[in-house]
């Protein structure tokens, strides 16, 4: 059976893409926070997943007010790349698997939760950037990718609760698939950021911290912070975290850290990242 095997959450700051494109990731600036990203790539060498399932937002790059999908699966064989102004990431497309995508969408619709499935869909930085942190620029992507885009950029946002139990969802869609496949979950965005308002440049250390804290172990306390919270601590962007959760809550109940980085600033955020894995 296919089994999530391992979780990352990583903030997707445009600008870390840009450093990757333009090769400047070992300037004085950029340098450490690449550094604190050599682990994580090594050891994604060696895991080699199958299937990454890739939680992120989309900066209304793809979806606008048109449309604003809570939750939305990508279905599709192949995913181009947003044009956020200007032009395409030269990155390249991102390959999908139809197959899991369709099975996982069945099994969370029938769990009760109502997805929205998307069969043609450009993504933006918010799932490039931090496939270029893991795997760097290779030709083609290493691994097949399904990209589930999160509403976190028009209000109401899902609640924390709600995303740790689509978590969990996905884990039991995961586990009823019958083909042997090494799949990862990561969740994308944060850590504390503002990106406009006379609050503009908010960082929160200390509150990051913490939030990082609390993804290790048994705990299920993240779950239940309230929106009031991050939008005080960490900024009105700063609710990205949220998808962190649905990272977390497909691990199960207990997990272990592996690697984590942090550090301040990285254009207006705090980048963070972790890496999980599901303890029994
Ligand atoms: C920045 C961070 C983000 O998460 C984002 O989506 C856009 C911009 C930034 O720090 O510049
Ligand atoms: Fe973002």
């Amino acid at each position: 059976m296919a089994r999530i095997t391992a979780g990352i959450g990583s903030s997707h700051v445009p600008l870390l893409g840009v450093a990757v494109d333009q090769g400047k990731t070992r300037d004085e600036y950029f340098s450490p926070i690449f550094a604190g990203y050599d682990w994580t790539r090594d050891w994604e060498k060696q895991q080699k997943p199958d299937v990454v399932i890739l939680v992120y937002n989309d900066h209304a790059s793809f979806f606008d007010m048109k449309i604003v999908p809570t939750f939305a699966i990508g279905c599709a064989e192949r995913f181009g790349i947003c044009d956020e102004g200007w032009g395409p990431r030269p990155v390249p497309d991102v390959e999908g698997h139809p197959d899991l995508a369709w099975h996982i969408a069945q099994s969370l619709i029938l769990d009760e939760f109502d997805m929205t499935i998307v069969n043609e869909m450009d993504v933006d930085h918010g799932l490039t950037v931090p496939l270029s942190m893991m795997f760097d620029t290779p030709k083609t992507w290493p691994t097949k990718v399904i990209p589930l885009a999160v509403n976190v950029v028009t209000y109401p946002v899902p609640s924390g609760n709600r995303c740790w139990a689509l978590g969990e969802a996905i884990r039991r869609a995961v586990e009823s698939f019958p083909e042997d496949l090494n799949v990862q979950i990561w969740g994308t965005g944060g850590m504390s950021h503002q990106l406009q308002g006379p609050r503009a440049g908010l960082l929160n250390r200390e509150w990051d911290n913490k939030f990082l804290d609390m993804l290790v172990g048994d705990s299920d306390a993240a779950r239940w912070i309230p929106h009031i919270e991050y939008l005080r601590e960490t900024g009105s962007e700063g609710i990205e975290m949220v998808m962190w959760l649905i990272m977390r809550g497909a691990l199960g109940k207990k997990t272990r850290c592996l690697h984590r980085h942090y550090h301040i600033p990285c254009s207006n955020t705090a980048i963070g990242h972790i890496v999980l894995e599901p303890e029994a």
